[in-house]
């Protein structure tokens, strides 16, 4: 043991040292980059929140008049303002919300946070809350309360607090005054605490109050403050909230002409004289945050805003041979970073810096080609994802969103739709970094509901409020290329009110978007020519391109019978973007395979069909990547289609990227979903090879399915199917040759299967041909028993911030090292700290791709589900050092992995 910890101990210390100066090369860039005079300071308030959550309501109370004015801000119409109550606070007092109650016995927690996430897991036939919400207690009311401490230097400013997300119906009290709120719980906002502070005092009370209703979404929410929060301080004179626009039309390679809106807001007395003046850099490191070149200057200008009014002031700048924001592997995602500053014309003294980050592009939407982006047409090869991340909740991390976008990345998508709500605004920042085009969705549902608590209860009031917030935050965001308001709503097929509504939203979209980029709402069963279709730029299309339950296998389900639409869209709407915003809607678990295997190429799954395709006991869906929804259709459909209808239908989006918490189809007895074409964990299902084969042609890869641990099957037909771009394929069994397969040439075959492989213990090999020459080869062996465990780390290197994490893959091995594929081992995490005195990391939550596991996610042990099991590792803030994280497991040897934390 002395050997081996000494061995850690000098890995560390280089890590270390090669960190230590990384940090200090940023930090020295920070300065440079930190405007002395900025004016603006935005504080992080995640910290020191004592909290409590109540099932049922403990002081029922209702504040509707006093939050409705907050949307005036985002309502075009001033007719149409909600009035604010003659009382400007209500006539009574919250004991919650007040500085005398005492909270010391709640709960002391970080943001963000979600309450629900940490479980247990409802099990019962009847729970309070169903497997479409995931089964976890998101439901309550729930108090969060905080000390601020403003110094006596605030005195003039504007102090506000900055919510990127509350689930939801958050109030927000401080000392006692009710000062705003937001219903939704998937948009940010922004409440002035100015009026009600104390100045010079430590003893500043916030006080914030949730409500989630049960019954109210289609999936896992989450609960509490599940984003950042943050505190933001300015001079009387500031530039708004949101207050920045960029547009950059006609950009080339040559030149391209920025012009920047800025709104200037003046919340004091009296009137003030100042010039507004941008300089724009290119984003020289990212990550960093580092700004470049300075590329352009865009011309001072002196505007005059009166007390309480804003101003909005329009510059622009032509940019030399810019840098421009394109989706790798083809273009590269550069961006620039405009910082605009506000000087106060009597004293020369800046009293305001913002920074807009933006990038320079050209977007063309067509009919005839698909989507252009600087004039190259890039074919959308998309999936759906939903806002959580696992085992780790709705709580924004930046680390795992990051790392479900490298997933993606690594399997060639470059198109991300943000099912079906606004996302966290760091997710957006990230899209924009690694080159994702974006569709950004602000509703699931409009008037008609979906469920009887969802946000149709709300729409009258919130629609524009929302539509507005949302797109005001995200709108120079480069990654974003359509603005979707709606999904499968039910106002779809309501005649003259669909289309009434959608053409409501519609203009809102293109007031807030002067760059053009088109509205959409996604349809399931809208057809061309309806007044919904024609309310909107771009045709999104759920499911109906490929065909609804069209083909004799589907033909007996109840539901939507429909031919592939393609056609009869692009028909109807020559001149619009058509794509799929949802496709497929396969089903599987990661590394389980049933038999018989169906002779289709796409068969539907339900929990009353279990016919090859699934085990309803298990809740198990079958890995040949064969089966679907009754609505929905196999990846190998889909394609055929799109490519059938090549090249107007510009791509499309999975039904879905990541596997997600609640909508457990087909087994609603389970948690989390079978749609993804990786695990909850990240883990690679089968068909993440069959889009990844399409997706990067030139990849040389080829990937065997099913494993070959069959004891049971001897001499039983067993098939095997191949994933792989190449176009020729020999398998062999045991060294024998079990036949060639070329691809046809036509467009039907993405796949190869040898259906009539009959099992013997063994190896299996697949050497791949393209164009004649080899391509590549895979191997499956029949391993032996468990003998060890292999424990892995994403990044060993993470800093001790409290939220960076590193996500350990533990294996279950033979003894030749081979992932023994049927393994379910119960496997404990225990987190060893080697050197430094205090406790360093922590295993924040386990995971197994299992939908149907229903041990808590914080449990340290976890059984393996088909040969893996995921822990997340989170390193505690404080001074770093050296922790090793052991995996153990009965009877096997253990797995052991080392990680450097660094403050
Ligand atoms: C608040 O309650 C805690 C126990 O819950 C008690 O120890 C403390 O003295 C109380 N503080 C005040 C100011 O009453
Ligand atoms: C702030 O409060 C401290 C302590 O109460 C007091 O000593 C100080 O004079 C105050 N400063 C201002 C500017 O009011
Ligand atoms: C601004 O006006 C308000 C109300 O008229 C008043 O309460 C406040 O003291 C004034 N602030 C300053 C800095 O003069
Ligand atoms: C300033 O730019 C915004 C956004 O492009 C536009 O809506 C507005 O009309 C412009 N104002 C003026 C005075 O040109
Ligand atoms: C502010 O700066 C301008 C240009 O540098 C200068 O002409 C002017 O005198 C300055 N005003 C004050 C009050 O310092
Ligand atoms: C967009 O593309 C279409 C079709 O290729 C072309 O006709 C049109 O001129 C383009 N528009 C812009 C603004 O580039
Ligand atoms: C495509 O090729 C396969 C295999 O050769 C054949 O069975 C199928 O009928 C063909 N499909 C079309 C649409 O031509
Ligand atoms: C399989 O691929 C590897 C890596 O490309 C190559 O080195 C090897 O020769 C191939 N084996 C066979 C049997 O084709």
């Amino acid at each position: 043991m002395t050997a081996l910890v000494n061995r850690l101990a000098a890995t560390a210390h280089a890590g270390v040292l090669l960190f230590g100066l990384l940090l200090l090369l940023v930090q020295a860039a920070d300065a440079l980059w930190d405007d002395a005079a900025s004016g603006r300071e935005r504080i992080s308030l995640n910290k020191g929140w004592h909290f409590k959550r109540w099932e049922s309501n403990p002081d029922n109370i209702v504040l509707k008049p006093w939050i409705l004015p907050m949307a005036n801000a985002f309502i075009n119409d001033p007719a149409t303002h909600f009035k604010t109550p003659v009382d400007r606070q209500p006539g009574f007092r919250i004991s919650f919300a007040g500085d005398s109650y005492n909270d010391t016995d709640w709960e002391a927690v970080d943001l963000p946070h979600d309450w629900a996430i940490k479980g247990p897991f409802y099990t019962a036939d009847t729970p309070v809350v169903g497997g479409g919400m995931g089964r976890l207690p998101i439901h309550g009311i729930a108090w969060y309360r905080r000390k601020l401490t403003i110094g006596p230097e605030d005195e003039d400013r504007r102090i506000y607090l900055d919510i990127d997300g509350a689930m939801s119906y958050s109030m927000v009290w401080i000392n006692g005054n009710l000062a705003g709120g937001w219903p939704f719980g998937y948009n940010s906002f922004r409440v002035d605490l100015t009026p009600y502070l104390k100045l010079n005092s430590s003893d500043n009370q916030l006080a914030i109050r949730l409500d989630n209703p049960v019954q109210s979404s289609r999936w896992y929410p989450g609960g509490g403050l599940y984003r950042n929060v943050w505190l933001v301080k300015v001079d009387d004179t500031h530039i708004a909230q949101w207050g920045t626009l960029v547009t950059t039309e006609g950009a080339t390679a040559e030149a391209a002409t920025v012009q920047l809106s800025v709104q200037v807001e003046n919340s004091g007395n009296s009137s003030r004289e100042v010039m507004v003046a941008t300089d724009i850099y290119e984003l020289a490191d990212v990550k960093a945050g580092m700004r470049g070149m300075k590329v352009a200057s865009l011309g001072s200008k002196l505007v005059s805003v009166l007390p309480g009014q804003r101003q909005t002031v329009n510059t622009s700048a032509k940019v030399e041979k810019p840098k421009l924001w394109g989706p790798p592997p083809t273009q590269t995602p550069n961006l620039h970073v405009a910082v605009t500053r506000l000087i106060l014309a009597s004293s020369n003294k800046t009293i305001d810096t913002y920074e807009t980050r933006f990038g320079i592009r050209t977007l063309n939407a067509t009919g005839e080609r698909g989507l252009l982006v600087n004039g190259e047409r890039i074919y959308l090869q998309g999936v759906n994802q939903h806002h959580d991340l696992g085992a780790l909740g709705a709580a924004f991390n930046h680390r795992a969103a990051e790392r479900q976008l490298e997933v993606l990345r690594e399997l060639g998508a470059n198109a991300i739709r943000m099912s079906h709500n606004p996302p966290a605004p760091e997710l957006l920042d990230l899209a924009d970094e690694m080159g994702f085009l974006v569709m950004n969705e602000a509703f699931d549902c409009w008037q008609n509901q979906k469920n009887p608590n969802d946000f149709h209860l709300i729409f009258d009031d919130w629609s524009e409020a929302d539509l507005r917030a949302m797109m005001r935050r995200d709108r120079n965001h480069p990654s974003i290329f359509a603005w979707s308001t709606g999904n499968e709503v039910g106002e779809q097929t309501d005649g003259a009110n669909g289309g009434s509504i959608g053409r409501r939203l519609s203009a809102i979209v293109h007031e807030e978007d002067p760059s053009h980029r088109g509205s959409t709402a996604s349809m399931n069963v809208a057809k061309p020519n309806t007044p919904f279709t024609e309310a909107f730029d771009i045709m999104s299309l759920n499911y109906q391109g490929e065909g609804i339950r069209d083909t004799p296998a589907y033909s007996g389900f109840t539901g939507t019978h429909t031919p592939p639409l393609y056609p009869d869209f692009h028909k109807a709407f020559p001149n619009s973007l058509l794509l799929s915003s949802e496709t497929a809607a396969a089903l599987s678990t990661r590394g389980t395979y049933f038999f018989p295997v169906t002779n289709e190429s796409s068969a539907p799954q339900t929990d009353q069909i279990p016919a090859g395709g699934s085990d309803p006991k298990l809740r198990q869906v079958s890995a040949y990547e064969l089966y679907s929804t009754p609505f929905g259709a196999s990846p190998d459909k889909v394609f055929a289609k799109q490519d059938e209808n090549q090249p107007y239908v510009a791509g499309e989006f999975v039904w879905t990227g990541w596997d997600y918490l609640g909508e457990p189809t087909p087994y609603y007895s389970a948690r989390s979903s079978y749609f993804g074409i990786v695990d909850l964990c990240g883990f690679k299902k089968d068909r993440f090879h069959l889009y990844q084969a399409r997706w990067r042609p030139d990849l040389k890869t080829a990937h065997i399915l099913p494993h070959w641990n069959w004891p049971d099957r001897k001499g039983e037909v067993t098939p095997v199917h191949v994933f792989t771009a190449a176009d020729e394929a020999e398998l062999f069994l045991n060294g024998k040759t079990l036949g060639t397969l070329k691809k046809a040439s036509n467009v039907t075959s993405y796949r190869f299967r040898w259906d009539d492989v009959r099992y013997e213990p063994g190896e299996l090999r697949v050497v791949t041909f393209k164009d004649g020459k080899e391509w590549a080869n895979d191997t499956v062996l029949t391993t032996g028993a468990p003998a060890a465990l292999r424990l892995t780390a994403d990044r060993s290197l993470i800093k001790a911030d409290g939220h960076d994490l590193s996500f350990l893959t533990v294996e279950v091995v033979d003894k030749d090292g081979l992932v023994v594929p049927d393994a379910s081992n119960a496997i404990t995490f225990t987190v060893v700290t080697v050197v430094g005195g205090y406790d360093m990391g922590e295993i924040a939550a386990t995971d197994n791709g299992d939908p149907y596991d229903m041990v808590a996610f914080p449990s340290k042990t976890r059984k393996a589900f088909s040969g893996k099991a995921l822990a997340i590792m989170r390193a505690k803030p404080g001074a770093g050092g050296l922790v090793t994280v052991v995996a153990t497991a009965e009877g096997l040897t253990r797995g052991i992995v080392a990680l450097t934390a660094v403050p």
